[in-house]
């Protein structure tokens, strides 16, 4: 797909010949029957989709607009929507004859999905990690080194999702035989087109589910938008629906003006990171800066190319939600409706409380709810201990449960 200026293949030659003969592969297996078909039953009877669209009334009535719907990707198994593509790009691999895939992860869930695959169609699997990371998702590593995955912890740089793609980039280009499996929308073409592909289950199905349950569109969709998987995968069945508004939410971190944020588009510069045309985050000299989100799926400095496109043609409107207002959103979501969503998550989660009162009663607003927060756990009672002897923590009653 052609997305303006954005996207290309900003790659070594060598790199190129093995990028377009991947092109070539997809294009020709997804056209197959047998390929979709094998996609189709392993998305039911191993992920276990369709995922369930969920009336959140406890959280409606607290937003006091729009009925909030969530789409439960935190259902999927492995608990996030990283599944859908892992096994898509898995599938691929054994069908191109590879033996090895690699893949590099950020909060963990890609590389659980990686790892799950791997063992799933009998694959050689190594992940790359950002050694910050593998501190903040312990959980995760454990979970990818069951599954028999080779865990690599990238200390370079800011020791996160970035670097993790740098380094594995580096091997791909150096191994010749490995498939790399790439876990957002992001990357030079054609991933971003091939994660697109794989995620674009969730938008069909949300639509489905909530003409069925409410017997029209929605007035609007929300997700949150690290390199930006979940959200393309929502958005794209209803791009072409004028009427729904669209919102892409990135992590803030602690505020756009701190500058410790995930923002890729605040600032508006169009640079190159991972072999793609993009909004980048970037110094005075050009250099790409160091992201910053409480939630490591979220912690990237760019954003996938047809994010960009969607921006600068003004049919989605990107915006962000700082930790906070996401912590905030998380313990609410546990309190109110018995649901424990991820990090990333809860970013959109909070951006649909703000924007809910915009939408009349009787609208639907749907959030994708990316994935469950089994991997925030410890961040989350670190945060809450250290309220609690901050002594900011009140359990009268009255409390706003947003300051927990
Ligand atoms: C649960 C969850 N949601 C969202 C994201 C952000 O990634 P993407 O923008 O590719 O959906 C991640 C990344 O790890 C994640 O684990």
């Amino acid at each position: 797909m052609n997305y303006l200026e954005f996207g290309g293949q900003y790659v070594p030659q060598q790199l190129k010949i093995k990028l377009n003969k991947l092109k070539e592969e997809f294009d020709r297996l997804v056209g197959s029957e047998e390929f979709s078909g094998e996609y189709r039953r392993c998305l039911k009877q191993f992920v276990g989709r369709p995922s369930p669209l969920f009336f959140a009334s406890n959280l409606t009535k607290y937003a006091g607009g729009a009925k909030i719907y969530l789409k439960r990707e935190d259902l999927n198994h492995t608990g996030a929507h990283k599944i859908n593509n892992a096994i898509g790009q898995a599938l691929l691999a054994r069908k191109m004859n590879k033996t090895h895939i690699i893949a590099e992860t950020g909060a963990g869930q890609h590389g659980v999905a990686t790892a799950t695959a791997a063992a799933l169609f009998g694959l050689k699997c190594k992940i790359f990690m950002g050694k910050e990371d593998v501190k903040r998702q312990k959980i995760n590593v454990n979970k990818m080194k069951l599954l028999g995955a080779d865990v690599f912890e990238v200390t370079t740089g800011n020791q996160t999702l970035k670097e993790a793609v740098d380094v594995a980039f580096d091997y791909f280009l150096n191994h010749q035989d490995v498939f790399y499996l790439i876990g957002s929308a992001v990357g030079p073409s054609p991933y971003p087109e091939m994660v697109k592909y794989f995620q674009k289950v969730i938008g069909e199905e949300a639509k489905r589910q909530i003409v069925e349950q409410e017997g029209k569109l929605p007035k609007a969709i929300v997700a949150c938008v690290g390199g930006g998987s979940n959200s393309i995968g929502l958005f794209a069945d209803f791009i072409d629906e004028k009427q729904v508004d669209i919102y892409g939410v990135e992590g803030a971190g602690k505020g756009l003006e701190s500058g410790k944020h995930a923002c890729a588009i605040y600032q508006n510069k169009i640079g190159v990171i991972h072999g793609m045309k993009t909004y980048v985050m970037q110094d005075e000299n050009g250099k790409i800066k160091d992201a910053y989100s409480i939630s490591a799926g979220l912690d990237y400095p760019g954003i996938g190319p047809e994010h960009a496109y969607l921006y600068k043609t003004g049919r989605v409107k990107y915006d962000s939600i700082t930790d906070s207002e996401a912590t905030g959103a998380f313990t609410l979501l546990c309190r109110l409706e018995g649901i424990v969503p991820a990090l990333e998550s809860s970013h959109a989660v909070a951006y649909a409380l703000k924007i809910a009162k915009q939408y009349d009663k009787n609208d639907a607003i749907v959030v994708n709810l990316s994935g469950r927060g089994d991997k925030d756990l410890n961040t989350m009672i670190k945060i809450m201990e250290q309220k609690r002897e901050k002594n900011l923590v009140k359990t009268d009653k009255n409390t706003d449960i947003r300051s927990m």
